[in-house]
Protein backbone atom coordinates (compact mmCIF):
# COMPACT_ATOMS: atom_id res chain seq x y z
CA UNK A 1 0.00 0.00 0.00
CA UNK A 2 1.43 3.63 -0.83
CA UNK A 3 1.59 4.93 2.28
CA UNK A 4 3.33 2.00 3.59
CA UNK A 5 6.25 2.26 1.38
CA UNK A 6 9.89 2.46 2.94
CA UNK A 7 8.08 4.18 6.25
CA UNK A 8 9.91 1.67 8.74
CA UNK A 9 11.13 4.14 10.14
CA UNK A 10 7.66 5.35 11.45
CA UNK A 11 6.93 2.46 13.11
CA UNK A 12 9.73 3.02 15.71
CA UNK A 13 8.84 6.00 17.10
CA UNK A 14 9.52 5.83 21.10
CA UNK A 15 7.56 8.33 23.32
CA UNK A 16 9.89 8.76 25.76
CA UNK A 17 12.72 10.55 22.92
CA UNK A 18 10.51 13.93 22.67
CA UNK A 19 10.41 16.73 24.68
CA UNK A 20 6.71 17.39 24.31
CA UNK A 21 3.90 14.71 24.08
CA UNK A 22 0.55 16.03 24.04
CA UNK A 23 -2.51 13.14 24.22
CA UNK A 24 -5.63 14.38 22.02
CA UNK A 25 -8.49 13.84 22.99
CA UNK A 26 -11.10 16.73 23.02
CA UNK A 27 -10.87 20.04 21.10
CA UNK A 28 -9.10 21.96 23.69
CA UNK A 29 -5.87 19.46 23.62
CA UNK A 30 -5.72 21.43 19.97
CA UNK A 31 -4.60 24.61 21.36
CA UNK A 32 -2.71 22.89 23.92
CA UNK A 33 -0.55 21.45 21.51
CA UNK A 34 -0.59 24.29 19.18
CA UNK A 35 0.70 26.40 22.63
CA UNK A 36 3.31 23.28 23.00
CA UNK A 37 5.08 23.88 20.15
CA UNK A 38 4.90 27.34 19.91
CA UNK A 39 6.90 27.24 23.19
CA UNK A 40 9.57 25.14 22.28
CA UNK A 41 10.59 26.58 18.69
CA UNK A 42 10.74 29.76 20.19
CA UNK A 43 12.87 28.09 23.08
CA UNK A 44 14.84 26.68 20.07
CA UNK A 45 15.66 30.14 18.74
CA UNK A 46 13.31 29.81 15.45
CA UNK A 47 12.19 32.96 13.95
CA UNK A 48 8.61 34.21 14.60
CA UNK A 49 7.17 33.91 11.43
CA UNK A 50 8.87 29.79 11.47
CA UNK A 51 7.39 29.70 14.83
CA UNK A 52 4.06 30.62 13.93
CA UNK A 53 4.32 28.08 10.91
CA UNK A 54 5.22 25.43 13.51
CA UNK A 55 2.42 26.20 15.72
CA UNK A 56 -0.09 26.19 12.88
CA UNK A 57 1.19 22.89 11.00
CA UNK A 58 0.77 21.23 14.65
CA UNK A 59 -2.72 22.57 15.10
CA UNK A 60 -3.70 21.21 12.11
CA UNK A 61 -2.35 18.02 12.50
CA UNK A 62 -4.18 17.67 15.94
CA UNK A 63 -7.25 18.94 14.63
CA UNK A 64 -7.06 15.84 12.17
CA UNK A 65 -6.43 13.49 15.03
CA UNK A 66 -9.55 14.61 16.89
CA UNK A 67 -11.38 15.33 13.62
CA UNK A 68 -10.96 11.59 12.12
CA UNK A 69 -9.52 9.28 14.61
CA UNK A 70 -11.18 11.47 17.83
CA UNK A 71 -7.70 10.12 19.91
CA UNK A 72 -4.22 10.31 19.13
CA UNK A 73 -1.02 11.90 20.48
CA UNK A 74 1.28 14.68 18.85
CA UNK A 75 4.90 14.64 19.66
CA UNK A 76 7.28 17.14 19.32
CA UNK A 77 11.41 16.98 19.77
CA UNK A 78 13.98 19.57 19.35
CA UNK A 79 17.29 17.93 17.21
CA UNK A 80 20.87 19.38 17.61
CA UNK A 81 22.12 17.31 14.69
CA UNK A 82 24.97 19.78 13.66
CA UNK A 83 25.82 23.07 16.19
CA UNK A 84 23.96 26.56 15.63
CA UNK A 85 20.91 24.65 13.16
CA UNK A 86 18.41 23.12 15.46
CA UNK A 87 15.41 21.28 13.87
CA UNK A 88 11.95 21.29 15.16
CA UNK A 89 10.31 17.68 14.39
CA UNK A 90 6.43 17.06 14.80
CA UNK A 91 4.70 13.39 14.75
CA UNK A 92 1.24 12.95 14.83
CA UNK A 93 0.18 9.57 15.66
CA UNK A 94 -3.79 7.69 15.74
CA UNK A 95 -5.42 4.87 15.44
CA UNK A 96 -7.81 5.94 13.33
CA UNK A 97 -9.61 4.83 10.42
CA UNK A 98 -6.51 5.43 8.70
CA UNK A 99 -6.72 7.12 4.69
CA UNK A 100 -7.75 5.48 1.70
CA UNK A 101 -6.12 7.55 -1.04
CA UNK A 102 -2.82 9.27 0.19
CA UNK A 103 -2.35 11.55 -3.01
CA UNK A 104 -6.15 12.69 -2.87
CA UNK A 105 -6.00 13.84 0.66
CA UNK A 106 -2.45 15.31 0.06
CA UNK A 107 -3.94 17.42 -3.00
CA UNK A 108 -4.00 21.26 -2.07
CA UNK A 109 -7.54 22.31 -1.18
CA UNK A 110 -8.89 18.62 -0.82
CA UNK A 111 -11.40 18.65 1.94
CA UNK A 112 -14.01 15.99 3.44
CA UNK A 113 -14.95 18.43 5.90
CA UNK A 114 -18.28 21.02 5.21
CA UNK A 115 -17.08 24.44 4.98
CA UNK A 116 -13.49 23.91 6.21
CA UNK A 117 -11.49 26.57 7.08
CA UNK A 118 -7.64 24.77 7.85
CA UNK A 119 -4.70 24.43 5.49
CA UNK A 120 -5.50 21.14 5.33
CA UNK A 121 -2.62 18.65 5.43
CA UNK A 122 -1.37 20.14 1.69
CA UNK A 123 -0.80 23.37 4.19
CA UNK A 124 1.09 21.43 6.25
CA UNK A 125 3.73 20.36 4.40
CA UNK A 126 4.33 23.52 2.61
CA UNK A 127 4.43 25.07 5.96
CA UNK A 128 7.32 22.34 6.84
CA UNK A 129 10.73 22.07 5.74
CA UNK A 130 10.10 18.00 5.30
CA UNK A 131 6.63 15.82 5.23
CA UNK A 132 6.43 12.18 5.79
CA UNK A 133 3.08 10.43 6.05
CA UNK A 134 2.18 6.82 6.39
CA UNK A 135 -1.35 5.54 6.35
CA UNK A 136 -3.44 2.50 6.68
CA UNK A 137 -6.96 1.80 6.76
CA UNK A 138 -8.58 0.49 9.76
CA UNK A 139 -5.21 0.73 11.18
CA UNK A 140 -4.31 4.58 11.51
CA UNK A 141 -1.97 7.21 10.91
CA UNK A 142 1.48 8.82 11.51
CA UNK A 143 2.69 11.97 9.90
CA UNK A 144 6.23 13.23 11.03
CA UNK A 145 7.39 17.03 9.45
CA UNK A 146 10.13 18.63 10.27
CA UNK A 147 11.59 22.63 10.05
CA UNK A 148 14.84 23.49 10.75
CA UNK A 149 16.16 26.76 12.06
CA UNK A 150 17.45 29.12 9.70
CA UNK A 151 20.72 30.89 10.25
CA UNK A 152 20.48 34.32 10.94
N1 LIG B 1 -5.53 11.55 11.01
C1 LIG B 1 -6.36 11.25 10.01
N2 LIG B 1 -7.07 10.08 10.04
C2 LIG B 1 -7.91 9.78 9.03
N3 LIG B 1 -8.15 10.55 7.95
C3 LIG B 1 -7.48 11.72 7.89
C4 LIG B 1 -6.57 12.13 8.90
N4 LIG B 1 -6.05 13.32 8.54
C5 LIG B 1 -6.61 13.64 7.37
N5 LIG B 1 -7.48 12.68 6.96
C6 LIG B 1 -8.23 12.63 5.69
O1 LIG B 1 -7.51 13.39 4.74
C7 LIG B 1 -8.33 14.43 4.22
C8 LIG B 1 -7.49 15.67 3.98
O2 LIG B 1 -7.08 16.22 5.24
P1 LIG B 1 -6.82 17.76 5.34
O3 LIG B 1 -6.39 18.08 6.72
O4 LIG B 1 -5.92 18.13 4.22
O5 LIG B 1 -8.22 18.43 5.03
P2 LIG B 1 -9.51 18.48 5.94
O6 LIG B 1 -9.20 18.06 7.35
O7 LIG B 1 -10.58 17.72 5.24
O8 LIG B 1 -9.89 20.01 5.91
P3 LIG B 1 -9.06 21.20 6.57
O9 LIG B 1 -8.61 22.01 5.40
O10 LIG B 1 -10.03 21.87 7.47
O11 LIG B 1 -7.93 20.61 7.33
C9 LIG B 1 -9.41 14.63 5.26
O12 LIG B 1 -10.58 15.14 4.67
C10 LIG B 1 -9.61 13.23 5.80
O13 LIG B 1 -10.47 12.51 4.96
MG1 LIG C 1 -7.50 18.94 8.29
Amino acid sequence: MEGERDKRGLMDIQEEDFDVVVRISREDDIAIARQMAKQLAQEAGFSLADVTKIATAVSELARNIYRYAQTGVIMIRKQYQETNNPTVQVVAVDRGPGIEDLDLALRRGYTTHERSLGIGLSGVKRLMDSFEIASKVGVGTTVVVEKRRRKF
